[in-house]
């Protein structure tokens, strides 16, 4: 028989009720308790390994891992106290001190600043534990997209989780155990020739930047503050939102939407890193046409769109109307796409119309 009951806990004194599975961390988080994490990410199945989130429980002699340990009924839990607190520090501090620098630029990733963050608010001593150093950097890797740059490395394994649960890809995993940690991918090699898809998941998860996004990095000098702009990915037509990364009103990195509807955090390789064409030099600023000598040159939009219905007209009388098609860009939005259809069927009397962005 079903209790009719509800379930509740005592969440730093005030009773809350919970849903069955729902673990400690799940339950602060909705009641807007901050508890700090590093070793979390929402979309993963949760792990267990940095023991930021330990909480005190009534009866249980230990501290708990709120991201691993579910909720019961009765439970009594404080999430702060001077001991937790002392021990979440103490922790920063190990991690701390085994990287050679905190501060990274936020165009490495989404998640680079978490890090950072949490040494600040802790005002952890970065170098109380200075000593060997587990992670060696990745210098080698000569692919365009992903800096491996694993001296910074605190063994979160959030990049080898999300490229296995959330990607499907398994390019990543883990080498040894202890200070002789590394990241690694089969037979130790470069990402290009592992099963990689440099969908750069992995990238936006890393909590220290220790996986980093060259491709941005490359304005990490440049003047101006970053700017986040909400978008669509205008590559296909499943419609991955991302936010777009400008200084000076340059385009200089695309990162995931994490609460996309369509994407959760998740992009393809076009839509990480394929953006250079927004400024590319030989991108087309205006019109072209032929001149007599069958070589392009620029003109005015209203001479080009003339030349264009003369031809539409030019096909229709010569071959009649099935000669017409039109195929609509998987970049266009869909108003365009409908004004595409409208000119081809109301225009010329054909149902012969199509769109690429079929995905
Ligand atoms: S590379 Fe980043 S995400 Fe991966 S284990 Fe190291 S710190 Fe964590
Ligand atoms: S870029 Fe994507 S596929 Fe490649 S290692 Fe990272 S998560 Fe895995
Ligand atoms: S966030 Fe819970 S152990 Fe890392």
């Amino acid at each position: 028989m079903v209790s009719s009951q509800s379930s509740n806990i005592t969440l730093d004194g005030e009773p809350v009720s919970f849903s069955a599975g729902e673990t400690l961390y799940e339950i602060a988080k909705r009641q807007e308790t901050i508890i700090p994490t590093l070793c979390y990410d929402p979309r993963l199945e949760a792990f267990g390994s940095c023991r930021l989130c330990m909480v005190e429980v009534d009866g249980i002699r230990n501290p708990v891992a709120s991201c691993t340990t579910k909720a019961s009924d009765g439970m009594v839990v404080r999430t702060t106290s001077p001991a937790i607190e002392k021990h979440r520090k103490v922790l920063l501090e190990m991690v701390a001190s085994e990287n050679p620098d905190i501060a990274v630029d936020p165009l490495r990733g989404y998640a680079s600043q978490e890090l950072g963050t949490l040494v600040d608010d802790y005002r952890a001593d970065t170098g109380r534990f200075k000593g060997r150093q587990s992670g060696q950097s990745f210098q080698d890797d000569d692919n365009p997209f992903i800096l491996r740059d694993y001296d910074r490395c605190i063994s979160c394994y959030r990049c080898v989780r999300v490229c296995a649960e959330q990607e499907g890809d398994y390019a990543i995993n883990i080498r040894n155990r202890g200070f002789n940690t590394q990241i690694t991918t089969e037979f130790s090699g470069t990402l290009k020739d592992s099963s990689c898809t440099f969908c750069g998941q992995c990238v936006q998860t890393c909590p220290t930047g220790a996986l980093a996004d060259k491709k941005a990095m490359r304005a990490e000098n440049d003047p101006g503050e970053i700017k986040k702009t909400r978008s669509v990915c205008p590559y296909c037509g499943v419609g991955c939102s991302v936010d777009l990364l400008s200084k000076d009103d340059r385009l200089v990195g695309v990162q995931p939407a994490m609460d996309g509807p369509a994407n959760q955090g998740a992009l393809c390789i076009k839509g990480q890193f394929a953006f250079d064409f927004v400024q590319h030099n030989d991108r087309l600023g205006s019109p072209l046409i032929r001149n007599e000598a069958g070589e392009l040159e620029k003109t005015s939009w209203e001479i080009a769109l003339d030349r264009a219905a003369d031809g539409f007209r030019e096909a229709m009388k010569t071959h009649g109307r099935q000669s017409i098609y039109g195929v609509a860009s998987g970049r266009t939005p869909s108003e365009a796409d409908y004004m595409m259809q409208k000119f081809i069927r109301a225009g010329f009397g054909t149902n012969q119309i199509d769109n690429c962005s079929r995905a």
